[in-house]
């Protein structure tokens, strides 16, 4: 089949566009830039993001050749561009305070650049046509900068800086004078531009949500490095650090320390007369206790019907719906003496019971709590200090206790309503004050929950990130 996801990152018989190679730029004794090393593709459209004064525009600026490294290099389609000065690099860069000349027309305008470069008049103005098509302005053609919207402004510098064909567009916060909505709706048209032209783009911008938008890759910057570099996805599912989860979107992080959780015992294929998987036991974390080699014990009915079920019936009839709860391997005592009565006793167990798979670990984060699951956190973090990066739309909130994995008990103490959306704060008995988003399917005068309110949060034992502190 043909490729259709674009990741050239991924391919290592791809060669990047750019390459920054340790690369070092410092202004006097600040180091600005810090030992920077990424690549960047054709036809990406790769968005830096960073807090005020992170690097963004120098490495910006390095790129365009206003500004040389201190240490390192920068390659452009496999060249040194070192040496090579702005106007003979395959680079346009779009600067925030995009400057149209105020006395000539769009048209003009747009044309500037190709004028300047002596390109005969025929050619001009078709180039400029396309731009005008591209950016939806030839209406506007003949008018000057002050006698369009903002927007459209925008979008004449936009058609400025791809007439003449980079190879590479930086646009460094080109969004920053729009309102919200000009701003979305520009957005998707300049990932439209930047697929039709297939021009590779690079974007600073300061809006989170933008960058998650628009950008094929994501770099998250702070101090002069690059902390990760992903899609979109990952740097907002699996961030690889406290900071980057922190600075992408909202984040409730559980500080704690982790203990392993046991993992699973083997499965061994079941017998006629054996059932190593499963017995009535309701307490689900105990099936990690029995011992890998574990032998065999006396069948009961269901298990060999569920065995059957599960490794021959399900892969062709699909999954059954089963409300028997999880059932733990034989526990010690049972396999020194197959015919005993389990060692916990089933009838004192809750009537709900969730099944937790193994594995994992669990987070002691503040006295008196119940520790949080994690069952994808890496077991070797055993005894370590660690961080529950858990999203808050990840977060279920009930007024009702429910069944699930990780539950935690609250009380509302602020909503924060978005229309489409509402964030819970709710304060932990622990302190803690945790944020659970919920979408409004249901008109606000339906809405059960409020201030003051007495609630339970839960989640899955994957549903947070676990990240050394
Ligand atoms: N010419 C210069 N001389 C001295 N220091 C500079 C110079 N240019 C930039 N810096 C410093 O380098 C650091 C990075 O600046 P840069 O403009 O790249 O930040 P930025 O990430 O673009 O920030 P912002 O989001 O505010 O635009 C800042 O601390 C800045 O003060
Ligand atoms: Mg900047």
């Amino acid at each position: 089949m043909a490729e259709t996801v674009f990741a050239p990152w991924n391919d290592p018989q791809e060669k990047p566009l750019i390459q920054f190679k340790g690369v070092t730029k410092r202004f006097g004794e600040f180091t600005a830039i810090d030992d920077l090393t990424i690549d960047i593709f054709e036809r990406e459209f790769f968005a830096l993001l960073g807090p005020s004064g992170c690097g963004k525009t120098t490495m910006m600026r390095m790129l365009a050749g206003f500004e040389t490294p201190t240490e390192g290099q920068i390659l452009l389609g496999g060249q040194d561009i070192g040496q090579v000065p702005p106007n003979k690099r395959s680079v346009n860069m779009m600067f925030q305070s995009y400057a149209l000349f105020p006395h000539l027309s769009i048209w003009e305008n747009i044309a500037f650049g190709l004028k300047r470069e002596g390109r005969d008049k025929a050619y001009i103005g078709d180039r400029v046509q396309d731009m005008l098509r591209l950016t939806r302005m030839e209406k506007f053609a003949q008018r000057k900068p002050h006698q369009v919207s903002g927007g459209q402004r925008q979008r004449v510098a936009l058609a400025r800086s791809l007439a003449k064909a980079p190879k590479l567009l930086l646009l460094d916060e080109p969004l920053g004078a729009l309102d919200k909505k000009l701003r979305e709706e520009t957005q998707f048209e300049l990932m439209d531009i930047q697929e039709t032209t297939g021009t590779t783009f690079v974007i600073v911008t300061h809006d989170q949500e933008e960058a998650m938008t628009v950008a094929s890759r994501v770099a998250v910057m702070d101090h002069g490095k690059i902390i990760q570099v992903s899609t979109p996805d990952v740097i907002y599912e699996a961030p690889n650090s406290v900071y980057v989860a922190d600075f992408i979107g909202d984040v409730n992080l559980f500080r704690g320390k982790a203990t392993a959780r046991p993992e699973a015992p083997a499965t061994p294929a079941p017998q006629v007369d054996s059932t190593p998987e499963h017995t009535p036991d309701p307490a689900p974390e105990e099936t990690q206790s029995a011992p890998q080699e574990a032998p065999a014990r006396v069948a009961q009915p269901n298990d060999l019907g569920k065995w059957l079920h599960d490794k021959i019936l399900h892969p062709v009839l699909g999954k059954r719906i089963d409300h028997t709860p999880a059932l733990p391997a034989p526990t010690a005592q049972e396999l020194a003496n197959p015919m005993s009565p389990p060692a916990v006793e089933p009838a004192s167990a809750p009537v709900a019971q969730v099944e937790i798979p193994a594995g994992g670990i669990e987070i002691t984060w503040a006295e008196g709590q119940p520790s949080v699951i994690a069952t994808n956190g890496d077991p070797t973090h055993d005894g370590k200090e660690v961080v529950l990066a858990l999203r808050p739309e990840k977060i279920a909130i009930s007024k009702d206790k429910p069944t699930a994995p990780n539950v935690l008990q609250g009380k509302v103490i602020d909503i924060g309503y978005l229309g489409n959306i509402s964030t819970y704060h709710v304060e932990l008995a622990g302190g803690l004050m945790v944020k659970a988003q919920v979408t409004n399917t249901r008109r606000i005068s339906r809405r059960h929950i409020t201030w003051e309110d007495e609630v339970w949060l839960s989640f899955s034992s994957t549903a947070g990130v676990v990240l050394e502190k």
